[in-house]
């Protein structure tokens, strides 16, 4: 491919905040007084807060108004928001940093395409905003990730066209955004969960612009 920009996901790809978000959507699951899994909370990876909170409820067989949902994913949020505010930039993930100055040297440009409305703190939290050309979070979105509206965005703010991006994804419903947008995906993790990704990786460790050329 000609490959001219590169979009990350952000929970789960450049930090590993997916585990702050477990913990802080089983505190909620605690108080509703079920059990919510590692394993239930995959199916919330990638998804908005409000989806993720219906997925929440089903596990419990929970019904709630619409009043109460806000209210149940505000709580949550502060939660999380906790955990983040203490953040720092040791917890960027192994190659982010170097994979990002290495496409930027050769002028491949890069955004970040995140769902979560907590992007921005996430960022200055890891200081890293500087190594982004355009930064889509879930305040600039109306459609959450499998649809591909965030990549589409980020694309269209780099002024590339979709088929010259590559999109970096954690998440089953981010990896059917970049091919529903007509990009290129690396999956980032388990091989099986992430089969329909074009290249499945660990980590961004070993990734380099000549094997991101080939896909
Ligand atoms: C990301 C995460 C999801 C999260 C969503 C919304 O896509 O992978 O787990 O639910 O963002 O995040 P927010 O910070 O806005 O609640
Ligand atoms: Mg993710």
């Amino acid at each position: 491919m000609e490959l001219k920009g590169c979009i990350f996901d952000l929970d789960g790809v450049i930090v590993d905040t997916a585990k702050y978000h477990f913990l802080a959507w089983k505190r909620l699951a605690d108080e509703l007084g079920f059990e919510f899994t590692e394993e239930n909370n995959e199916a919330l990876k990638g998804v908005s807060r409000m989806a993720s909170l219906e997925i929440l409820l089903s596990v419990g067989g929970i019904k709630k108004s619409t009043a109460e949902k806000e209210l149940l994913a505000t709580r949550k949020n502060n939660w999380y928001v906790e955990f983040i505010s203490k953040m720092t930039p040791e917890e960027i993930l192994p190659g982010s940093v170097e994979l990002l100055r290495r496409l930027r040297s050769v002028g491949i440009h890069t955004a970040i395409g995140s769902a979560s409305k907590n992007a921005g703190m996430i960022l200055d939290r890891i200081g890293i905003s500087q190594l982004f050309d355009v930064i889509v979070d879930g305040h600039k979105i109306a459609h959450a990730k499998p649809d591909p509206e965030v990549f589409l965005k980020g694309a269209e703010e780099l002024g590339i066209a979709p088929s010259c991006c590559v999109v970096f994804e954690d998440a089953v419903a981010g990896v059917e955004a970049a091919l529903a947008g007509g990009m290129k995906c690396v999956g980032i993790g388990d091989k099986n969960r992430l089969s329909k990704a074009d290249l499945v990786v660990p980590d961004l460790t070993d990734i380099t612009i000549e094997k991101l050329r080939k896909l």
